[in-house]
C-alpha cells in the first residue's frame, strides 16, 4: 500500500467514496455528489485540508482527509484530526483499513504526535475499527437543539 497526495483526476473518486462515507456512518447531513466534488476540488485548490489516496498495486482502495489541529489539546503535542477515512466497499474486511492508519501514523504524524478523530454513535462499524487500530474513546461530543 501507499498513500500520495490527491490529483485532480482523482476528485470523481473522492466524491463517490465520500458518499459511500456519508451513508455508511449514518450522517445526518444530506449532501450530493456534486457538492461532495466541489468541496474536495476546493480542498485540493486550497490545500485546508490533506486528501491523501490509498493505492494498493494500481487500485484506488480508500482515502484519508486531514489536517493539523490548530486547537490542539495540548500546545506541546502536535496534534493531527483525520476528517474523512474510507475504504472502499469493495475491498473491506482485508486487512487495508489496518494497514492505512499504520502507513498513516508512519508518514503523517510526527513521533510523539497525537490523532484525533470523530466517529458517529450511528457507526458502530467505525468505532470498532478504531478501537481496534488502537485509538480509545476521551471525549463525548454533546448536542441539543434550540427549537424552531
Ligand atoms: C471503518 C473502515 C475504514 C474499516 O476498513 P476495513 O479495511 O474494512 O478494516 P480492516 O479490515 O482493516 O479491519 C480492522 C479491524 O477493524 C474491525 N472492523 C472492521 N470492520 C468491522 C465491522 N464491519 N464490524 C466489526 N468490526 C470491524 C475489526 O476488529 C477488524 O479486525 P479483524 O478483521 O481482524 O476482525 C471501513 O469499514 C469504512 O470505510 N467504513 C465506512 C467509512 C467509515 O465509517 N469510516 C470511519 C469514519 S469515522
Amino acid at each position: 500500500m501507499t498513500l500520495r497526495p490527491a490529483r485532480e483526476d482523482d476528485i470523481e473518486t473522492l466524491a463517490e467514496l465520500n458518499k459511500q462515507l456519508l451513508q455508511d456512518e449514518g450522517h445526518p447531513a444530506p449532501i450530493s455528489v456534486p457538492e461532495l466534488l466541489a468541496r474536495h476540488r476546493d480542498w485540493l485548490a486550497t490545500g485546508e485540508w490533506s486528501q491523501d489516496i490509498l493505492d494498493v498495486e494500481g487500485h484506488l482502495v480508500g482515502y484519508i482527509v486531514h489536517a493539523p489541529n490548530p486547537y490542539p489539546l495540548d500546545p506541546e503535542i502536535p496534534e493531527r484530526f483525520i476528517r474523512q477515512f474510507c475504504i472502499a466497499r469493495q475491498y473491506r474486511r482485508n486487512g487495508l483499513g489496518r494497514d492505512a492508519f499504520e502507513l498513516f501514523m508512519e508518514t503523517r504524524v510526527a513521533p510523539g504526535g497525537r490523532v484525533t478523530l470523530d466517529v458517529l454513535e450511528t457507526n458502530p462499524t467505525g468505532q470498532a475499527f478504531w478501537e481496534a487500530v488502537g485509538c480509545r474513546p476521551f471525549f463525548r461530543r454533546m448536542e441539543a437543539f434550540r427549537p424552531e
